[in-house]
């Protein structure tokens, strides 16, 4: 593994079956009485949250204590950011008390290359602005693999707000190079323009992208990030895109239900679709603690604590 986990786009295709495979084993952590090993005893990591986060911040959280790392918590609502730090400096001041990794999330995208160049500490990306969200994808990819048993091959289809997604990038770069048939769709103003380029196939037709789909993974609308006027409104983008019964209905007969959370009910997902049969959208969460151990395990060397072993 490199010094940082900046995005999908660095990973090496035996890199992203590395992380992949050492969830498993990481999983199996998770299923025991005594949910914690000492691989990462005497490890700091500090969590550098500058937007909300529900799932990834807990779930790394969690994973480092299961790997035993101390770990702390910076909000942003009480550090010195509110006095007019700057990121560079806040990065700065924290790398001074010689963590071992930093787990940042930050509204601008390339935050964390920013905080890779300045920092000794290894940089892990937990969602920099509309650039990429590299634990989502593998943790996405993680769960496509654990029902279909394989990435090659399968057509996954992504609906949603796909201007504004960063996991929409990082699953694009991370499907595409494991052999999925990737298929978008969106309204028209939400399609960033030379989207193919990437691999994808874009339709504006849920229907036709949905067919046969192996997967169906929703996105968010980002109301947080909607500047003017995308479409009319959110009952008539329900009616246009949001994803129905009677559209999974399309889908393969084992189609599973993806949502990276938080989910907009009623808007790109109808709660019996989002509670329904076909969902593992709470699977997604319980596999990001996984993920995320074999993320920081691998980052820190791959190696069990030597008075441990
Ligand atoms: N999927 C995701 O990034 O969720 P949070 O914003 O709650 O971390």
């Amino acid at each position: 593994m490199k010094k940082d986990l900046l995005g999908i786009a660095d990973l090496s295709t035996d890199e992203i079956t590395l992380i992949l495979d050492t969830a498993e084993a990481m999983r199996e952590i998770g299923q025991r009485p005594i949910k914690k090993v000492p691989t990462l005893r005497g490890k700091t990591v500090v969590n550098l949250f500058f937007e909300p986060s529900t799932r990834t911040r807990t779930s790394f959280e969690i994973a480092e204590k299961r790997l035993s790392a101390d770990t702390l918590n910076i909000a942003v609502a009480s550090s010195s950011v509110l006095k007019g730090e700057t990121l560079a400096d806040t990065a700065r001041n924290i790398e001074a008390m010689a963590p071992d990794m930093i787990v940042l999330r930050h509204a601008s995208s390339g935050a964390c290359h920013l905080l890779s160049r300045l920092c000794r500490s290894r940089i892990i990306n937990a969602g920099d602005g509309m650039h990429e969200h590299p634990t989502q994808a593998l943790l996405d990819a993680f769960t496509i693999r654990e029902h279909k048993k394989r990435i090659e091959g399968l057509k996954i289809a992504i609906v949603g707000d796909l201007l504004h997604s960063r996991v929409l990038r990082s699953n694009i770069l991370l499907l595409v190079r494991l052999g999925a048939d990737v298929w978008v769709s969106g309204p028209p103003t939400m399609v960033p323009s030379g989207i193919e380029r990437l691999g994808v196939r874009v339709s504006t037709s849920v229907d036709k992208v949905v067919a046969d789909a192996d997967a169906i993974m929703l996105l968010r609308i980002q109301q947080e990030r909607l500047q003017g006027a995308f479409f009319p409104s959110l009952r008539e983008y329900f009616t246009v895109f949001g994803m129905t019964v009677e559209r999974v209905r399309r889908a393969k007969p084992d189609v599973i239900i993806m949502h990276p959370g938080p989910m907009n009910r009623g808007v790109e997902i109808a709660s019996e679709v989002a509670d329904g049969p076909y969902s593992v959208i709470l699977e997604q969460v319980a596999n990001g603690v996984a993920v995320r151990m074999a993320v920081l395990y691998l980052l820190a060397g791959g190696v069990e604590d030597e008075a441990a072993a």
